[in-house]
């Protein structure tokens, strides 16, 4: 066990909780099958699939696109979805690894994009535990009173350094975004965190050119220094260890059996890694999110693509545990009780109320649109039903 995890006995319990209220994600239309990486390196979509899990993964192509673009998409959808109006958000957090520039920040441009003005919005860096990073943050200043409504973004455009001559890397990334929703609830949301680091990991996996130890230049384009260089055995080994880690860490502190987690929602890396993980926490597969067939390692973004992906299966109170593990090394856990049902948008008296009328009021006109008339009104009432 690490240090981080010994220090931290028990888990804690904030008075106001951070829940998530909505979510929706991205994925550019472009996708890269593994039929046509095996015409660009010597692979094959056996060894693919067997070995990683992986089927196709998302490619953003167009010229002047970068994170922000995908990020926007997600938050845009985000806020629509919630009948969030952009000046009713206090502050946006992004997690990426693969920012648009140096600075501005990628929250910055985000929040232009979107017409959210003149609030707080800054990026996290923590590779593909990103996302919990920027979660945990997030967190604190709804739980403090601070901010009502916090906007969490994980978004990666990992094509863009990607070497695809390297088979070793090139057929595990792909580009997306996810966007989550944060608002105070007196009874949902986040029950305890654990995030961690250890930059000794950095020689497995990292880009070797491109910032202020070696900056840009013609030598380091031909050398293709610019690229994520991963040693894939050595980072899975760690990977296992650590996502396993962290997530029993978080049963134990909180008293949970492997039959009282609803839904495990883990970074997705390696099929194999996933499984390892279930398998230590005693968690069928059944109950584990699983995207990374079709979007393959988007970084930042494979939590909140997963819970986008799986949000129509989730129920008010369900159990979740998310963990991560990336670059740095960093790794981390979240265990969270989900604040909403799939059908209808609704959360407990503090969260999202004014919203949640709103979001049913949408839905159940939807389905008039698809259901024959009488039909329609008699779900009308159900939509309405508040606990
Ligand atoms: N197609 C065919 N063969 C390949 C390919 C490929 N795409 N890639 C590697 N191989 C070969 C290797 O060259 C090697 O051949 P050799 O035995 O002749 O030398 C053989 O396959 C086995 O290579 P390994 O690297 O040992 O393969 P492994 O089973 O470990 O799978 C993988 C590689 C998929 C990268 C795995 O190690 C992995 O998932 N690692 C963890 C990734 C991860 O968790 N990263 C952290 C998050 S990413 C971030 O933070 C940015």
């Amino acid at each position: 066990m690490t240090n981080q995890l010994k220090k931290a006995k028990a888990a804690r319990r904030p008075s106001v909780c951070a829940a998530i209220t909505g979510v929706h994600g991205y994925v550019p239309p472009d996708v890269l099958t593994n039929a046509e990486l095996a015409q660009m390196v010597d692979t094959s979509d056996q060894w693919i699939i067997e070995r990683t899990g992986i089927k196709e993964r998302h490619i953003l192509r167009g010229k002047g696109l970068g994170t922000s673009h995908m990020g926007a998409e997600a938050v845009r959808g985000l806020l629509k979805k919630t009948g969030t109006a952009p000046g009713d958000v206090d502050l946006l957090i992004c997690a990426t690894t693969t920012p648009d520039f140096v600075f501005p920040s990628t929250a910055n441009l985000i929040c232009d994009m979107v017409g959210i003005r003149e609030v707080g919005s800054f990026d996290v860096q923590a590779a593909c535990s990103g996302f919990i990073y920027a979660l945990s943050i997030a967190a604190q200043f709804i739980e403090t009173g601070t901010y009502r409504k916090v906007v969490v973004v994980g978004a990666d455009k990992m094509s863009a350094i990607i070497d695809y001559t390297d088979r070793a890397t090139c057929v595990l990334f792909g580009d997306g975004a996810g966007a989550v929703l944060i608002e105070p609830s007196r009874q949902y949301g986040i029950m305890d965190v654990i995030i961690a680091s250890d930059g000794a990991g950095m020689k497995h996996l990292h880009q070797k050119a491109g910032g202020s130890r070696m900056p840009p230049t013609a030598e380091t384009v031909a050398k293709r220094l610019h690229y994520v260089h991963q040693e894939g055995a050595a980072v899975y080994k760690y990977a296992v260890a650590r996502m396993s880690e962290v997530a029993t860490a978080l049963m134990e502190r909180n008293k949970l059996t492997s039959k009282m987690v609803d839904w495990l929602v883990p970074h997705q890396a390696n099929k194999r890694i996933i499984e390892a993980t279930a398998e230590r926490m005693g968690l069928p597969l059944e109950r584990v999110m699983v995207t990374i067939n079709k979007f393959g390692n988007t970084t930042a973004a494979t939590i909140p693509l997963c819970l986008w992906e799986y949000e129509g299966k989730l129920k008010r109170g369900d159990r979740l545990l998310l963990a991560a593990f990336g670059g740095g090394f960093t790794w981390g856990g979240i265990y969270l009780t989900w604040a909403y049902d799939p059908r209808w948008v609704q959360t407990d008296e503090s969260a999202g109320d004014k919203r949640a009328k709103g979001a049913t009021r949408r839905l159940a006109a939807k389905l008039a649109g698809i259901l024959p008339f009488a039909l329609s009104a008699s779900f009308g009432a159900s939509f309405l039903r508040r606990e």
